[in-house]
């Protein structure tokens, strides 16, 4: 198939490029400034050149606590962009395949949540990208699948995995602890999984909304314990609590997502979030990273 992928610099964006090659697909990347999804026509003229079978929109406006200030910015990339992506996609016949956020809940539930779990964004950012997928559903339900991930890591761009291993490194220079939040609960997802899943499920006939992260869940201080130990940072960790590390946007306390539709189709191939970290750091270590 042929692919254009968008914000294909970005973090799970360049490990789609990859993904999608090792997949056999022809795949076409391209970002901003060279398409710029707020504009239609830019959109179109770059799509009508090359026909693509999927567009896949990796562009976002990322920047959870910068979404708070920048409200409108925020909307024009995370939703307004999604009316431009989905009305060219559709006059191509292209499908749409783009990626939203646990954000779009809460972060109240004391159990995971399904893709029908009733949404109630509590920031700027979660919002934008909540209505960024009522506009494709609105204009394009008919063709395009919508992945929601969290707390997503990979080898490109800044994620808590790269924060973490360097905090742990200057404190352990510096011979004090490292406290990490332990009262927020979520999946840890490395994008090439992300990836996997997504392509597995391009040539399948299934539209919607898809949650798909990994399976599992620990706190941010889980995560962190786990990822100093597996690169030999010695280091105390010490658990905190949100209210220690106050942030512009307030962050969910509960977001694991299950990913009860990919499961009832027989097609949830995410692996456990511990598996998918030791994977990654073996790739990078390959990769002399
Ligand atoms: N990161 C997470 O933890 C997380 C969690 C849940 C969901 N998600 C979702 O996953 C998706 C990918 O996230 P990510 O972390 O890979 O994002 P990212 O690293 O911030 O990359 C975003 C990409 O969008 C491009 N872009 C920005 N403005 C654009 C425009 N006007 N036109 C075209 N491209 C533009 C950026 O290009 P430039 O670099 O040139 O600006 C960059 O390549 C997003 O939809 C995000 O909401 C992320």
């Amino acid at each position: 198939m042929k692919i254009l992928i968008i914000g294909s610099t970005g973090q799970l964006g360049s490990d789609f490029i990859v993904s999608a090659a090792l997949a056999g697909h022809i795949v076409v990347p391209v970002d901003y400034p060279k398409v710029d999804i707020r504009d239609q026509a830019s959109v179109e003229s770059y799509v009508s050149g090359m026909a693509p079978d999927v567009i896949v929109n990796c562009a976002a406006f990322t920047a959870v606590d910068g979404c708070e200030t920048e409200r409108d910015a925020a909307f024009l990339l995370n939703a307004d962009a999604c009316g431009n992506l989905a009305r060219v996609a559709k006059g191509h016949s292209s499908v749409l395949i783009h990626i939203s956020t646990d954000y779009v809940f809460d972060g109240g539930a004391s159990s995971p949540y399904v893709e029908s779990s009733p949404t109630n964004p509590q920031t700027v950012y979660g919002k934008s990208k909540l209505r960024g997928e009522e506009i494709i559903t609105e204009l394009y339900g008919g063709n395009s699948m919508i992945f929601r991930i969290a707390w997503l890591y990979g080898a490109s761009g800044s994620n808590f995995v790269k924060t973490i291993r360097r905090a742990a490194e200057s404190c352990q220079q510096e011979k004090k602890p490292l406290r990490v939040v332990n009262d927020q609960i979520g999946t840890p997802t490395w994008t090439v999984s992300v990836c996997r899943q997504i392509l597995s499920m391009i040539d399948k006939k299934e539209r919607g909304i898809f949650h798909s992260t990994s399976e599992g869940s620990c706190s941010w201080f889980e995560f962190a314990k786990e990822i100093v130990s597996l690169c030999g940072i010695d280091v105390d960790i010490e658990p905190c609590t949100t209210e220690e590390f106050p942030r512009p946007a307030p962050r969910p306390r509960y977001s694991v997502l299950e990913n009860a539709r990919l499961k009832a189709l027989n097609a949830n191939i995410m692996p456990d979030w511990r598996e998918a970290f030791k994977e990654f750091l073996s790739i990078g270590k390959k990769a002399g990273a």
